[in-house]
């Protein structure tokens, strides 16, 4: 059955760029991202893992460990890595797992045989530091992903983590944030000094709460 949100993110041990990782380890207490990509040395790819790559500083800031995966062996991935140098200006400096035998693809079922025969598409899975899956997306081959939104979800991800807020339609960071029906209008007062506006009972706004 497909990994879904809530679940335990799926252990595992690989060869990657980075040497052999044992994936709960390598995330220690930080947040995690595991991607996969259907091919090396493949046009749509070569974008996703260079901006992966150009995007280190946000990740790091959101205390956020990012981990590759395709099909490829690592000795391809290290071939292809001096042309997404190349290419896109920034050179790998996150581990990209070499999968030749499917192990950890079969794990988070990256494998969407209908859609790409035996290669990956293009799924994200964002791990809390509890090891829980808060995110998964799924994308096909021929369209890139969008790292600003995964990085937009996190910051949300985070924020409710943090601050028991949930974040409304198209928010960026620094806009209003949502009090979450949990907490009672004398919690939420507590909670939050600068105040809240009831658009309706259940419609609480407040201002973004770390900023
Ligand atoms: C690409 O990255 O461009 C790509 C990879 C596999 C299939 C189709 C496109």
């Amino acid at each position: 059955m497909a990994i879904q949100l809530g679940d335990t993110a799926p252990d595992f041990t690989a060869k990657s760029t980075s040497g052999e990782i044992q994936f709960h380890d390598y995330l220690g207490d930080s947040w995690g991202i595991l991607f996969s990509h259907p091919k090396d040395f493949t046009p749509v790819c070569t974008t996703e893992l260079g901006r992966v790559a150009a995007l280190k500083s946000e990740f790091d800031r959101r205390n956020v460990k990012v981990v590759g995966l395709s099909v490829d062996p690592v000795e391809d991935h290290e071939k292809w890595a001096s042309d997404i140098e190349e290419t896109q200006g920034t050179a790998l400096n996150f581990p990209l797992v070499g999968d030749p035998e499917r192990t950890v693809a079969n794990l988070y079922d990256m494998i969407h045989p209908n859609a790409l025969n035996t290669l990956t598409v293009r799924s994200v899975f964002v791990i809390g530091p509890d090891k829980k899956v808060k995110l998964t997306l799924t994308y096909p081959a021929s369209t890139g992903r969008n790292f600003d939104e995964i990085l937009r979800v996190i910051d949300s991800l985070q924020l409710t983590a943090d601050h028991q807020v949930a974040t409304p339609v198209d928010w960026n960071d620094g806009d209003d944030v949502i009090v979450v029906p949990a907490l009672s209008d004398e919690e939420a007062s507590k909670k939050f000094p600068k105040g809240f506006q009831a658009i309706k009972p259940y419609l609480r706004i407040t201002p973004q709460p770390n900023k």
